[in-house]
């Protein structure tokens, strides 16, 4: 009997094989059958994108675009949504050009389309999967909805670089979380089992390859410096992750690597991408970076730097207009091989087959679809839930928070009345006449007499005029709630900042409401993590609450009422200064760490302690959490075995809630050395009031894995530490060894 089953499940494994072959030679032989009828000029086309009219995130070039698409010239657009305008370039590119081939829609729909979610930086301090992936899915519902079929996200950069104002974008700065939501947010665009030809999906694009998250002086576009060691094990595995989980495009970054610009690299674009990751889909330049190899001193002109893109495996060339003009002349006087450009437009194809585009060019435009699904209720609700979910209580002295209802409170700040700044960057298509502000939530719920409000000053400049009026204001309240940030174009891209305090004479005020003795809750709104050193001295209570979306204000007013009680996590590190930075979690222990008992010469400040203010993982809620010891199923871990590591964590408060519980490990003695901790497991619980869980940990030796003395990957035997806890600092420990094999 056992037998034929084993026959049974190999016929069934061999046909299963073969079929994903013979589709596979399917898809090829129609990838060739088109681009068999190609003339050069039209192959290129498909190796160009430009920008419609739409947004603009360098300088514009390209004009003549319908003409462009009519004669071939142009395969892909970028910046072009809704269903009416979309549908309208598609039939001219399917319906007037020589051979109708569709077009590619790109958008940047990095947090939401219409319905927006918090930025990528918030939704990460959810920790939680789920919620990120159904985050993805809405936003690519909405985007294929609007006449779209690629995004350029996930952004998978991993950086500890506050001053940089694109870490709004990205998962913080652990590389192993980062890993988990880059395979999440693909996931969510491309659809769970990848089936790009489902009209519900769109082709996810991961960014920026590679390591733009580590920009010298956190100053945007800068050159990026850093071991290969530590390129490997810390920037590359959120990008390795997103490429395993099936995303099919890739766009550059605008950095250079160890001297090499990313448009560039053929290292890193083909010998790693391809040959060692695996991919098999395409690799689009980011915004003019061919063009701007010039600047970076690697190529005397354009010609030359489109020369050095496409041999480095640059399939697609974002608005540069380089490949259009000199591609074709460099093949004609030799300079070229075809055969690089055959195989550029092949990867273009088969996306574009992959997609369904071929069966049907107008799949993505349906305008009762589009209306039916733009701001759908679930995917409002899916918004709001994620929003809460992000928020990270910071401090809550003597429980100001949550706020009772009924109680007479003060709204003060620009923030708290803004819609738009709570969309932040990246706001693709949302809409902030569409929703409500922070502060109409909180009249809504608390009730319109027990809520006075002034704005005191705005987000930025040194106006004090308004301060008079906040404080007349927030006398006549029981408590106050002061809403203080970043107003929304001081993150994103090509926003870096040389402080990271709260800009302004925003914190000014606050030492002034201070003066009144009344409960102060700061809410704040930023992209980045802040200096809030001051702010936490004068505040009772700190909710961050990054840029929360279309749903934003809600969320904010159910957190702050209690409604939702508290549960996300820091992903990056909030320091005490901006003189401690780059800190992150994961720093090595170094041959004179601070604990040493030599008063002087040691790893510090002199004017600064080396802990941050809130480190990594951190994050409270409105009860409190009590841990266990860490119970280890053995003290040895095998070759090729697994140690189970449980700890019980009960709900010590009066409230129901939800915790990360956080595992993290340390090799003590390794052939180079290692991080004082490495993230290596999550989990988010819910917990009722009294309630207690217990949390299994599963370790194996692949987790421990590294690029060691030789650059070879793997496990080394020796004494590891491992800790669990509700954060990155405040941790119980055990030891575990491998022992030699
Ligand atoms: C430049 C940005 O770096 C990139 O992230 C974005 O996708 C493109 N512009 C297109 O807008």
């Amino acid at each position: 009997m056992k037998k034929y089953i084993l026959i049974l499940l190999s016929i069934i494994l061999i046909f299963s094989c073969t079929k994903k072959i013979s589709t596979k030679v399917q898809l090829n032989q129609k990838v060739d059958s088109v681009l068999n009828l190609m003339t050069i000029d039209e192959k290129i086309g498909q190796m160009v994108l430009y920008a419609s009219d739409g947004d603009v995130t360098g300088s514009k070039i390209k004009s003549g675009l319908v003409e462009d698409i009519r004669n071939g010239n142009c395969g892909n657009i970028l910046n072009a949504y809704s269903v009416a305008y979309t549908r309208k370039l598609q039939k001219i590119a399917v319906e007037e050009s020589r051979l109708k081939i569709p077009l590619l829609f790109g958008y940047d729909v990095i947090h939401g389309h219409k319905t927006i979610f918090p930025i990528s930086l918030g939704e990460s301090a959810s920790w939680d999967m789920e919620a990120i992936e159904k985050g993805a899915r809405v936003a690519a519902i909405e985007a294929a909805a609007s006449g779209l079929n690629w995004t350029f996200a996930p952004m998978v950069d991993v950086s500890v670089e506050p001053r940089w104002g694109r870490v709004s974008e990205g998962a913080g700065e652990d590389p192993f979380l980062g890993a988990k939501i880059a395979a999440a947010r693909v996931r969510g665009f491309q659809g769970k089992d990848n089936n790009l030809a489902d009209s519900l999906t769109i082709l996810a694009c991961v960014k920026h390859f590679a390591a733009y998250g580590a920009p010298q002086a956190g100053r945007d576009y800068n050159t990026v410096d850093m071991s290969h060691r530590v390129f490997l094990d810390t920037y590359l595995p959120p990008y390795k992750a997103a490429i395993e989980a099936g995303a099919m495009s890739v766009m550059t970054s605008f950095n250079e690597l160890d001297g090499i610009p990313s448009t560039a690299n053929k290292y890193l674009l083909t010998d790693l991408l391809r040959s060692e990751m695996g991919f098999k889909g395409l690799v689009v330049t980011d915004y003019t970076s061919i063009n701007e190899m010039v600047n970076h001193g690697v190529a005397a002109n354009e010609a030359q730097a489109g020369l050095m893109a496409i041999k480095a495996g640059v399939d697609m060339d974002m608005q540069g207009e380089v490949y259009f003009k000199y591609l074709k002349k460099q093949v004609e006087d030799g300079m070229l091989d075809e055969k690089l450009i055959d195989d550029a437009v092949r990867r273009v194809l088969r996306v574009k087959f992959l997609l369904g585009l071929f069966d049907d060019p107008y799949r993505y435009c349906n305008e009762a679809r589009e209306k039916r699904l733009i701001y759908a209720p679930e995917h409002l609700e899916a918004a709001l839930d994620v929003a809460k979910k992000s928020m990270v209580l910071l401090k809550n002295d003597n429980q100001v928070l949550p706020l009772k209802k009924g109680e007479k409170i003060a709204v003060i700040g620009e923030l708290a009345a803004s819609t738009r700044d709570l969309l932040g960057s990246w706001k693709a298509a949302g809409d902030w006449d569409f929703m409500k502000s922070t502060l109409e939530e909180i009249k809504a719920f608390n009730g319109d007499k027990n809520v006075f409000f002034a704005e005191g000053c705005k987000t930025s400049g040194d106006d004090r005029s308004g301060f008079s009026l906040a404080l007349s204001t927030a006398r006549k309240a029981d408590k106050i709630v002061l809403v203080i940030g970043e107003n929304w174009e001081w993150s994103g891209e090509a926003a870096s900042r040389t402080s990271i305090q709260i800009p302004g004479v925003q914190t000014e005020l606050l030492e002034k409401l201070k003066a009144l003795n009344k409960p102060i809750v700061v809410v704040l709104m930023n992209g980045r993590p802040l200096d809030l050193s001051r702010e936490n001295q004068l505040a009772d209570a700190m909710l961050e609450t990054w840029y929360a979306g279309t749903m934003g204000g809600k969320a904010i007013t159910q957190v702050l009422y209690g409604e939702y009680n508290p549960s996300g996590k820091l992903t990056m590190t909030f320091p005490v200064n901006l003189g401690q930075v780059p800190i992150y979690y994961y720093a090595k222990n170094t041959g004179r760490p601070i604990y040493l008992e030599n008063p002087k010469y040691k790893s510090r400040y002199i004017d600064a302690p080396n802990d941050p203010l809130f480190p990594f993982g951190y994050g409270l809620s409105y009860t409190t959490f009590e841990y266990s010891d860490i119970q280890l199923s053995a003290n040895e871990l095998k070759p090729d075995g697994e140690l189970k590591a449980n700890v019980t964590v009960k709900n010590t408060g009066k409230y129901d809630g939800e915790e990360v519980v956080q595992m993290y490990v340390r090799d003590l003695v390794g052939s180079v050395t290692r991080p004082v901790k490495e993230l290596k497991g999550f989990e988010k619980i819910t917990l009722k009031a009294g309630e207690s869980k217990t949390v299994s940990f599963s370790i194996t030796p692949d987790m421990l894995a590294f690029h060691r003395l030789d650059m070879s990957y793997g496990t080394e035997p020796g004494d590891y530490k491992l800790f669990i806890g509700g954060n990155s600092r405040d941790v119980k420990e055990t030891t575990f060894t491998t022992p030699n094999p």
